[in-house]
Protein backbone atom coordinates (compact mmCIF):
# COMPACT_ATOMS: atom_id res chain seq x y z
CA UNK A 1 0.00 0.00 0.00
CA UNK A 2 1.18 3.18 -1.13
CA UNK A 3 0.04 6.72 -0.54
CA UNK A 4 1.25 9.07 -2.63
CA UNK A 5 1.03 13.14 -3.50
CA UNK A 6 2.13 14.42 -6.89
CA UNK A 7 3.11 18.08 -6.61
CA UNK A 8 4.43 20.71 -8.96
CA UNK A 9 3.33 23.86 -11.01
CA UNK A 10 0.05 23.52 -13.20
CA UNK A 11 1.11 21.63 -16.58
CA UNK A 12 3.95 20.00 -15.01
CA UNK A 13 2.03 16.74 -15.76
CA UNK A 14 0.81 15.45 -12.11
CA UNK A 15 -2.39 14.91 -14.03
CA UNK A 16 -1.28 12.52 -17.14
CA UNK A 17 1.28 10.61 -14.63
CA UNK A 18 -1.00 10.10 -11.99
CA UNK A 19 -3.06 8.37 -14.73
CA UNK A 20 -0.35 6.02 -15.84
CA UNK A 21 1.03 5.10 -12.30
CA UNK A 22 -2.09 4.63 -10.89
CA UNK A 23 -3.57 2.24 -13.90
CA UNK A 24 -0.08 0.19 -12.95
CA UNK A 25 -0.33 0.34 -9.04
CA UNK A 26 -4.24 -0.61 -9.85
CA UNK A 27 -4.73 2.23 -6.62
CA UNK A 28 -7.37 5.98 -7.09
CA UNK A 29 -6.08 8.87 -8.88
CA UNK A 30 -7.32 12.07 -6.50
CA UNK A 31 -7.54 15.02 -8.37
CA UNK A 32 -8.96 18.03 -6.17
CA UNK A 33 -9.07 19.90 -9.61
CA UNK A 34 -10.82 16.84 -11.32
CA UNK A 35 -13.60 16.87 -8.52
CA UNK A 36 -14.16 20.54 -8.02
CA UNK A 37 -14.40 20.84 -12.00
CA UNK A 38 -17.23 17.45 -11.46
CA UNK A 39 -18.97 19.70 -8.39
CA UNK A 40 -19.30 23.12 -11.13
CA UNK A 41 -20.93 20.77 -13.54
CA UNK A 42 -23.35 18.91 -11.41
CA UNK A 43 -24.11 22.51 -9.06
CA UNK A 44 -23.54 20.95 -5.81
CA UNK A 45 -23.01 24.03 -2.84
CA UNK A 46 -19.61 23.03 -3.17
CA UNK A 47 -19.04 24.04 -6.98
CA UNK A 48 -20.83 27.26 -6.48
CA UNK A 49 -18.06 28.29 -3.92
CA UNK A 50 -15.30 26.84 -5.92
CA UNK A 51 -16.62 28.57 -9.45
CA UNK A 52 -15.08 31.76 -9.03
CA UNK A 53 -12.19 30.94 -7.83
CA UNK A 54 -10.70 28.67 -10.24
CA UNK A 55 -12.66 30.64 -13.15
CA UNK A 56 -9.75 33.59 -12.02
CA UNK A 57 -6.97 31.09 -11.46
CA UNK A 58 -6.86 31.38 -7.81
CA UNK A 59 -6.86 28.42 -5.24
CA UNK A 60 -10.39 27.25 -3.58
CA UNK A 61 -10.52 27.86 0.06
CA UNK A 62 -8.72 25.40 2.53
CA UNK A 63 -11.59 24.24 4.23
CA UNK A 64 -13.63 23.52 1.11
CA UNK A 65 -11.13 21.34 -0.48
CA UNK A 66 -9.95 19.90 2.85
CA UNK A 67 -13.49 18.24 3.57
CA UNK A 68 -13.32 17.19 -0.25
CA UNK A 69 -10.49 15.20 0.12
CA UNK A 70 -11.40 14.02 4.08
CA UNK A 71 -14.32 12.54 2.90
CA UNK A 72 -12.94 10.88 -0.04
CA UNK A 73 -9.56 9.31 1.41
CA UNK A 74 -12.44 7.85 3.74
CA UNK A 75 -13.43 5.57 1.26
CA UNK A 76 -13.18 2.02 0.89
CA UNK A 77 -10.97 2.18 -2.32
CA UNK A 78 -8.21 4.05 -0.76
CA UNK A 79 -7.49 1.52 2.37
CA UNK A 80 -5.09 -0.07 -0.73
CA UNK A 81 -3.66 3.28 -1.31
CA UNK A 82 -3.87 6.30 -3.75
CA UNK A 83 -2.30 9.27 -5.38
CA UNK A 84 -3.03 12.59 -4.34
CA UNK A 85 -2.55 15.14 -7.71
CA UNK A 86 -3.31 18.53 -6.59
CA UNK A 87 -3.45 18.21 -3.30
CA UNK A 88 -2.20 19.72 -0.81
CA UNK A 89 -1.35 23.13 -2.66
CA UNK A 90 -0.49 25.40 0.73
CA UNK A 91 0.83 24.65 3.87
CA UNK A 92 -2.33 24.53 6.20
CA UNK A 93 -4.04 22.23 3.37
CA UNK A 94 -0.30 20.02 4.34
CA UNK A 95 -1.00 20.28 7.81
CA UNK A 96 -4.67 19.42 8.25
CA UNK A 97 -3.57 16.15 5.90
CA UNK A 98 -1.09 15.08 8.33
CA UNK A 99 -3.88 14.79 10.71
CA UNK A 100 -6.41 12.14 8.74
CA UNK A 101 -3.31 10.65 6.54
CA UNK A 102 0.41 8.89 6.10
CA UNK A 103 2.18 9.53 3.50
CA UNK A 104 5.06 7.37 1.91
CA UNK A 105 6.53 9.55 -0.61
CA UNK A 106 5.97 13.05 -2.44
CA UNK A 107 6.93 13.11 -5.90
CA UNK A 108 7.78 16.15 -7.05
CA UNK A 109 7.68 17.59 -10.45
CA UNK A 110 10.06 20.13 -12.00
CA UNK A 111 9.22 22.27 -15.15
CA UNK A 112 10.34 25.80 -16.03
CA UNK A 113 7.58 28.30 -16.28
CA UNK A 114 8.21 28.43 -20.44
CA UNK A 115 7.42 24.93 -21.13
CA UNK A 116 4.51 25.04 -18.35
CA UNK A 117 3.01 28.21 -20.49
CA UNK A 118 3.12 25.94 -23.85
CA UNK A 119 2.08 23.00 -22.68
CA UNK A 120 -1.24 24.67 -21.07
CA UNK A 121 -2.21 26.62 -23.78
CA UNK A 122 -1.81 23.88 -26.26
CA UNK A 123 -3.84 21.09 -24.04
CA UNK A 124 -6.99 19.84 -24.50
CA UNK A 125 -8.84 17.57 -22.31
CA UNK A 126 -12.00 15.39 -22.47
CA UNK A 127 -14.74 16.82 -20.56
CA UNK A 128 -15.99 13.31 -20.00
CA UNK A 129 -12.84 11.23 -18.16
CA UNK A 130 -10.42 14.34 -17.90
CA UNK A 131 -7.91 12.50 -19.92
CA UNK A 132 -5.47 15.48 -21.31
CA UNK A 133 -3.91 15.91 -24.85
CA UNK A 134 -1.35 18.18 -26.13
CA UNK A 135 -2.61 19.61 -29.71
CA UNK A 136 0.83 18.84 -30.73
CA UNK A 137 0.47 15.22 -30.77
CA UNK A 138 -3.47 15.01 -31.73
CA UNK A 139 -2.32 14.98 -35.34
CA UNK A 140 -5.17 16.58 -35.94
CA UNK A 141 -7.77 14.45 -33.88
CA UNK A 142 -10.28 15.90 -32.01
CA UNK A 143 -11.82 13.37 -29.77
CA UNK A 144 -10.75 11.21 -26.62
CA UNK A 145 -8.94 7.94 -27.45
CA UNK A 146 -10.92 6.59 -24.05
CA UNK A 147 -14.44 6.91 -24.51
CA UNK A 148 -14.35 9.32 -28.09
CA UNK A 149 -15.92 12.50 -26.24
CA UNK A 150 -15.15 15.55 -28.24
CA UNK A 151 -12.18 17.19 -26.62
CA UNK A 152 -12.30 20.79 -24.95
CA UNK A 153 -10.17 23.77 -23.90
CA UNK A 154 -10.29 24.29 -19.82
CA UNK A 155 -11.47 27.69 -19.54
CA UNK A 156 -8.13 28.45 -17.12
CA UNK A 157 -6.43 26.83 -19.66
CA UNK A 158 -6.61 30.27 -21.52
CA UNK A 159 -3.71 32.92 -21.23
CA UNK A 160 -4.51 34.86 -18.87
CA UNK A 161 -4.80 32.44 -16.32
CA UNK A 162 -2.50 30.49 -16.70
CA UNK A 163 -0.11 33.42 -15.43
CA UNK A 164 -2.06 33.82 -12.36
CA UNK A 165 -2.07 30.28 -11.67
CA UNK A 166 1.93 30.22 -12.11
CA UNK A 167 1.87 32.92 -9.52
CA UNK A 168 -0.57 31.22 -7.15
CA UNK A 169 1.75 28.12 -7.47
CA UNK A 170 5.21 29.74 -6.32
CA UNK A 171 3.78 31.82 -3.75
CA UNK A 172 1.65 29.64 -2.04
CA UNK A 173 2.21 25.88 -3.43
CA UNK A 174 6.06 25.84 -3.76
CA UNK A 175 6.70 26.24 -0.52
CA UNK A 176 5.65 22.51 0.14
CA UNK A 177 9.04 21.71 -1.56
CA UNK A 178 10.99 22.71 1.86
CA UNK A 179 7.85 21.18 3.92
CA UNK A 180 7.91 17.54 2.27
CA UNK A 181 11.62 17.84 2.08
CA UNK A 182 11.93 18.50 5.39
CA UNK A 183 9.97 15.58 6.57
CA UNK A 184 12.15 13.57 4.40
CA UNK A 185 9.58 12.05 1.75
CA UNK A 186 10.18 14.08 -0.77
CA UNK A 187 11.45 13.28 -4.19
CA UNK A 188 12.30 15.33 -7.17
CA UNK A 189 11.82 14.57 -10.70
CA UNK A 190 12.65 17.22 -13.90
CA UNK A 191 9.33 16.89 -15.58
CA UNK A 192 10.47 18.12 -19.24
CA UNK A 193 11.40 14.34 -19.73
CA UNK A 194 9.01 12.21 -22.41
CA UNK A 195 6.44 10.72 -20.96
CA UNK A 196 7.65 7.61 -21.00
CA UNK A 197 10.84 8.76 -19.16
CA UNK A 198 8.84 10.15 -16.43
CA UNK A 199 6.78 7.19 -15.21
CA UNK A 200 9.64 5.31 -15.27
CA UNK A 201 11.72 7.45 -13.08
CA UNK A 202 8.17 7.63 -10.44
CA UNK A 203 8.14 4.05 -10.31
CA UNK A 204 11.40 3.62 -9.49
CA UNK A 205 11.39 5.88 -6.67
CA UNK A 206 8.08 4.52 -5.62
CA UNK A 207 9.40 0.78 -6.36
CA UNK A 208 12.26 2.09 -3.33
CA UNK A 209 9.39 3.38 -1.15
CA UNK A 210 7.63 0.66 -0.46
P1 LIG B 1 -6.01 21.36 -11.25
O1 LIG B 1 -7.00 20.73 -12.13
O2 LIG B 1 -5.35 20.55 -10.19
O3 LIG B 1 -4.94 22.09 -12.17
P2 LIG B 1 -3.37 22.34 -11.98
O4 LIG B 1 -2.69 21.95 -10.73
O5 LIG B 1 -3.27 23.75 -12.36
O6 LIG B 1 -2.75 21.30 -12.82
P3 LIG B 1 -3.09 20.98 -14.28
O7 LIG B 1 -4.23 20.01 -14.37
O8 LIG B 1 -3.23 22.27 -15.04
O9 LIG B 1 -1.72 20.35 -14.75
P4 LIG B 1 -1.08 18.92 -14.57
O10 LIG B 1 0.17 19.06 -13.76
O11 LIG B 1 -2.07 17.90 -14.12
O12 LIG B 1 -0.64 18.68 -16.06
P5 LIG B 1 -1.24 17.70 -17.19
O13 LIG B 1 -0.89 16.29 -16.86
O14 LIG B 1 -2.67 18.00 -17.49
O15 LIG B 1 -6.65 22.63 -10.50
C1 LIG B 1 -7.46 23.56 -11.17
C2 LIG B 1 -7.97 24.59 -10.19
O16 LIG B 1 -8.75 23.94 -9.15
C3 LIG B 1 -6.91 25.39 -9.42
O17 LIG B 1 -6.44 26.50 -10.15
C4 LIG B 1 -7.69 25.78 -8.16
O18 LIG B 1 -8.55 26.87 -8.41
C5 LIG B 1 -8.55 24.56 -7.89
N1 LIG B 1 -7.90 23.59 -6.97
C6 LIG B 1 -7.52 22.31 -7.27
N2 LIG B 1 -6.94 21.73 -6.21
C7 LIG B 1 -6.94 22.67 -5.22
C8 LIG B 1 -6.44 22.67 -3.89
N3 LIG B 1 -5.83 21.61 -3.36
N4 LIG B 1 -6.61 23.81 -3.16
C9 LIG B 1 -7.23 24.89 -3.66
N5 LIG B 1 -7.71 24.96 -4.91
C10 LIG B 1 -7.56 23.84 -5.70
O19 LIG B 1 -0.31 18.16 -18.42
C11 LIG B 1 -0.44 19.46 -18.98
C12 LIG B 1 -0.22 19.40 -20.51
O20 LIG B 1 1.14 19.05 -20.78
C13 LIG B 1 -1.09 18.34 -21.23
O21 LIG B 1 -1.43 18.85 -22.48
C14 LIG B 1 -0.14 17.13 -21.36
O22 LIG B 1 -0.48 16.35 -22.50
C15 LIG B 1 1.21 17.83 -21.54
N6 LIG B 1 2.33 17.05 -20.97
C16 LIG B 1 2.33 16.39 -19.77
N7 LIG B 1 3.54 15.81 -19.55
C17 LIG B 1 4.31 16.13 -20.64
C18 LIG B 1 5.65 15.83 -21.01
N8 LIG B 1 6.46 15.08 -20.24
N9 LIG B 1 6.12 16.33 -22.18
C19 LIG B 1 5.32 17.09 -22.99
N10 LIG B 1 4.03 17.39 -22.70
C20 LIG B 1 3.53 16.92 -21.54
Amino acid sequence: MLNIVFLGPPGAGKGTQAKIVCEKLGIPQISTGDMLRSAIANQTETGLKAKTFMDAGQLVPDEVVIALVKERLAMDDCKKGYILDGFPRTVEQAEALQTFAKLDAVVDLDVADEVLVKRLSGRRVCPLCGAPYHVDRLNGEKSCKVDGTPLIQRDDDKPETVLSRLEVYHKKTAPLIDFYKNAGLLHSIGGDLTLEEISAEILKVLEASK
